[in-house]
């Protein structure tokens, strides 16, 4: 459960600036630039090795990666419009261009690269993608404000039964509601 205001804000990537990441045959980061690392509050060290999930938006529709692992895995270069969590809980939009890198005629890496997005597009991705959120998994991303013993007690429920704040919530509505 995020309760700060810092997931309304924006990191804007500048026009000049190019973000780079390569990763092995799983989505595993094995290079990134300074200008990614920079972005989205990372290290460089920090991103190595990680899972590019690291930056997974919950804004981002499932079928979105869904669509981009199976482009890749025909061997073409998928390009799309992707909101981008960082580490502080804020947000960046990119245009990353995925494809693969080849050594002997060998599919070894991925690569990304990635640039600007204007500031309409990003209004209407973030139509899209809550439309498609809503329809393909039928769920909603809701802000509201909660007292802080219930936050407490939410945030304890979810540490001792191991999953997240939002099923703590969603259970609890389940129970009450239907
Ligand atoms: C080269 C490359 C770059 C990627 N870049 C991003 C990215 O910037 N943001 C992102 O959320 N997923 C990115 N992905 C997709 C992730 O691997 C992952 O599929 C996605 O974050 C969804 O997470 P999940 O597959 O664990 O549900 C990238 C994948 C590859 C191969």
């Amino acid at each position: 459960m995020i309760t700060t205001y810092q997931m309304f804000i924006e990191t804007v990537v500048p026009h000049h600036q190019l973000i780079v990441s390569r990763t092995d045959l799983h989505g595993n980061i094995t290079y990134a630039n300074e200008t990614f690392a920079d972005i989205s509050g990372y290290s460089v060290e920090e991103l190595m090795g990680k899972a590019h999930h690291i930056v997974r938006h919950p804004d981002m529709p499932k079928s979105v990666f869904k669509e981009l692992w199976q482009t890749l895995k025909r061997e073409q270069k998928w390009q799309g419009y992707v909101k981008n969590l960082r580490k502080d809980g804020g947000y960046y939009w990119v245009y990353a261009e995925i494809s693969g890198v080849y050594k002997e005629n060998q599919l070894v890496e991925y690569k990304s690269m990635r640039s600007p997005v204007d500031d309409e597009i990003k209004i209407a991705m973030q139509r899209r993608y809550d439309e498609m959120r809503k329809e393909e998994e039928g769920v909603s991303r809701v802000v509201v404000y909660l007292k802080n013993e219930h936050i407490q007690k939410i945030q304890k429920l979810a540490h001792e039964e191991g999953c997240s704040e939002d099923s703590i919530i969603d259970d609890f509505l389940e129970d009450s509601l239907f």
